[in-house]
């Protein structure tokens, strides 16, 4: 039977992979790489498995095309859905052999925000390519956030919310919880929060030399944040950042 391996390669330092990791990747007799990602997702995931010597063949996934403007966007998502469900079942049944290892990374940790462990789901759930899976856990880019700056993801005893930037925009912050970790913020959601006592701890790029932290009260480092943010995308191309949110203690 075939053997699909989900690999969290952490998020984004090529020493954040774990020894764990590192074995899984070593066992795989072919890497999917999805095309979907930027060009520098793309690189920066190249070098950690160059980094670490792995040998396997790269079998590339082409990413559907997503129709966003689609007047019925449910029905879009499904559609693109099932497209990408049939790549991904072409690519192992056509790519991978009987009794082979095949690995697919994943940034972070697999089970952050990450469709990787539903889609193979999915997948088995159809059974024309049957395969198991075995999960790699990985540094998330919550896990960089709070060690570089050296701080806990909740208080004690305390309960955090791990949300997405357009949640945080559309409902505000949510109640009940103490701290917030917000993640796919790509218009800086936070501007919008008004609470006062609010605390912010921001990292960009985290793990990579081009890794920026800035943390402090919200209402006095919300602007910087914006630009300094707003530079770096320009001179990349593309930005990576999260952020918790912490509300004063009670
Ligand atoms: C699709 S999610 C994947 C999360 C990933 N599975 C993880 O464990 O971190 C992508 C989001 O993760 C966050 N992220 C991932 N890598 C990051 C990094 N190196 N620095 C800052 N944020 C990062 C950003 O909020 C980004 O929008």
């Amino acid at each position: 039977v075939r053997r699909i391996l989900v690999i969290g390669i952490g998020a984004g330092d090529p020493a954040y992979m774990t020894v764990q990791a590192v074995d899984a990747l070593r066992r795989a007799d072919v890497v999917f790489e999805l095309a979907r990602d930027t060009e520098d997702l793309t690189a920066l995931r190249r070098e950690i498995s160059a980094a670490h010597h792995v040998p396997a063949r790269v079998v590339v996934i082409a990413e559907p095309h997503r129709d966003r403007e689609a007047a019925d966007y449910a029905r879009a998502v499904q559609k693109w859905r099932d497209a990408r469900a049939d790549a991904w079942e072409a690519a192992i049944a056509g790519e991978l052999d009987e009794g082979a290892t095949g690995a697919f990374l994943v940034w972070g940790d697999p089970s952050l925000y990450d469709s990787t462990i539903a889609v193979l789901a999915e997948l088995r759930d159809r059974g024309r390519v049957t395969f198991t899976t075995e999960v790699i856990p990985g540094v998330s880019s919550l896990h960089a956030l709070t060690a570089r700056h050296g701080i806990t993801l909740n208080r004690v005893a305390g309960a955090v919310q791990i949300t997405t930037g357009r949640r945080l925009a559309e409902h505000g912050l949510p109640d009940g919880v103490a701290d917030v970790a917000v993640m796919l913020d790509g218009r800086c959601a936070f501007i919008g929060i008004s609470e006062p006592g609010l605390e912010i701890f921001w990292g960009a790029y985290l793990g990579t030399p081009d890794e920026v932290l800035i943390s402090g009260p919200l209402a006095e480092v919300a602007a910087e944040i914006v630009r300094v943010r707003a530079e770096a995308r320009e001179r990349r191309g593309w930005v990576m950042d999260t952020y918790l949110l912490r509300r004063a203690a009670e």
